[in-house]
């Protein structure tokens, strides 16, 4: 006998976009939290240390609009302030602190955990809360470019194990997440431009004309001015959102991962750095790799090769590090690990997104160590001669 049956799951998949979420005259918060919520909801609350060092206001904003909110939504306890950055991903401990947390205040399946933070706090408290009770609601308010153009939007999250990012987590829609762009000023440069390169990774493989946007407005985004920054987050995570949507693999069963692209060698750089480098940073990197193997296999054309680099240079980025040509013992380059452990991490065969022309793409579904080898070397050269 067999019992099969088909389960079909929706899920409503919203991220708005804002200013002063916390201000008595913006609403949105509290309607966001009101949809289908039983009274009153229980909302446990997560700061990033930094953005609270840098925003001192930012807990006496957050005690008045929780005083405002009261009897319909009731904040458990004071903010919760976490370390931002890789580290808050590296100790299983915080995701154990926030399931205490949720159980001490008796929060359930309709209760929320807010996180205000950057991706890997975001990734931290996606986890916990995708596991407490086999999930409670996740309101993330992403505070940094990347997290807010990228990864806050997306159905992820993650905590790092046994060395490798992202080995223990979960797929796990949040029930919203709002983008509150003042929070971007407080964000030290690094950060800020740091995020820019996810929108670059979206627009070679996704969007020809954003990225002919992206070219315009470079040198204002380098000076990380605030309008073309706010345009940039906007567009990319609207692309990330259709991807997600309607790309029809939601939860990466597949092993193509178009969003991936210039990831697997960005992983590895973020590893073998102790992350020195951020992930923007690696994914900067990574991305350059990628684009002068597609050019060596004879996918992608040198002049296209080069525009996309240089855009990225143009924005502030470096496309070399001396991670890349770390040996080994026996002489051999670490970065190439990178490659099995991408696939392992994708599950199935291994599958590189490559541009083919901006705003097109293809899969490969191997790049030679030796191609590997010398688009690092291309990219030693070019950064001697700049
Ligand atoms: N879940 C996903 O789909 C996905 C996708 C891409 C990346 N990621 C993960 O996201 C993480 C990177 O996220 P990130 O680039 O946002 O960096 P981050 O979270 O490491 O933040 C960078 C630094 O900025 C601080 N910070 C955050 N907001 C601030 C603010 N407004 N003002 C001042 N300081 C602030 C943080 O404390 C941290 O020190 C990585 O762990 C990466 O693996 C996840
Ligand atoms: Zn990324």
């Amino acid at each position: 006998m067999r019992i099969e049956q088909t389960i079909t799951v929706q899920w409503r998949h919203q991220v708005h976009l804002t200013r002063g979420i916390f201000r008595p005259a913006n609403p949105l918060l509290r309607q966001v939290l009101a949809e289908g919520a039983i009274r009153p909801l229980k909302a446990l609350m997560v700061v990033d240390a930094s953005l609270a060092a840098a925003c001192p206001a930012l807990a006496g904003e957050i005690a008045a609009w929780a005083e405002a909110q009261r009897p319909a939504v009731e904040l458990v306890c004071p903010p919760v302030i976490l370390p931002g950055g890789e580290q808050v991903k590296n100790d299983p401990e915080h995701v154990h602190r926030l399931h205490a947390l949720i159980d001490q205040h008796h929060l359930d399946r309709q209760s929320c955990l807010l996180c205000l933070g950057g991706g890997a706090l975001l990734d931290m408290a996606g986890f916990a809360a995708a596991t407490a009770h086999r999930g409670i609601r996740h309101l993330r308010l992403p505070t940094t470019t990347l997290a807010q153009a990228d990864s806050g939007v997306g159905v992820k999250n993650a905590i790092n194990a046994f060395g490798k990012k992202n080995f223990v987590g979960t797929f796990a829609p949040p029930f919203a997440v709002i983008n509150d762009f003042d929070f971007l000023a407080f964000l030290p440069p690094r950060d800020r431009r740091a995020g820019m390169v996810e929108a670059v990774k979206v627009a070679c493989i996704k969007d020809r004309e954003f990225f002919e946007t992206l070219e315009r407005d470079a040198d204002a985004l380098a000076r990380l001015e605030t309008a073309p920054l706010e345009h940039l987050i906007q567009r990319c995570a609207q692309l990330h959102v259709e991807h997600i949507a309607t790309g029809g693999d939601p939860f990466e069963m597949g092993s193509a991962r178009p969003l991936d692209f210039g990831h697997w060698a960005a992983h590895k750089l973020e590893q073998l750095s102790q992350f020195r480098l951020r992930h923007g940073e690696a994914v900067a990197i990574g991305i350059a790799v990628d684009v002068l193997c597609a050019c060596q296999m004879g996918r992608l054309s040198a002049p296209n090769a080069d525009r996309i680099l240089t855009l990225l240079e143009r924005l502030g980025f470096a496309l070399f590090d001396e991670e890349l040509v770390r040996t080994d013992a026996t002489g051999e380059w670490l970065i190439l690990h990178g490659l099995e452990e991408f696939r392992e991490h994708l599950g199935g065969d291994l599958a590189i997104t490559i541009p083919t022309e901006i705003g097109q793409r293809m899969e490969v579904f191997k790049l030679p160590p030796e191609v590997v080898r010398q688009a690092i070397s291309g990219l030693r050269l070019r950064n001697i001669r700049r």
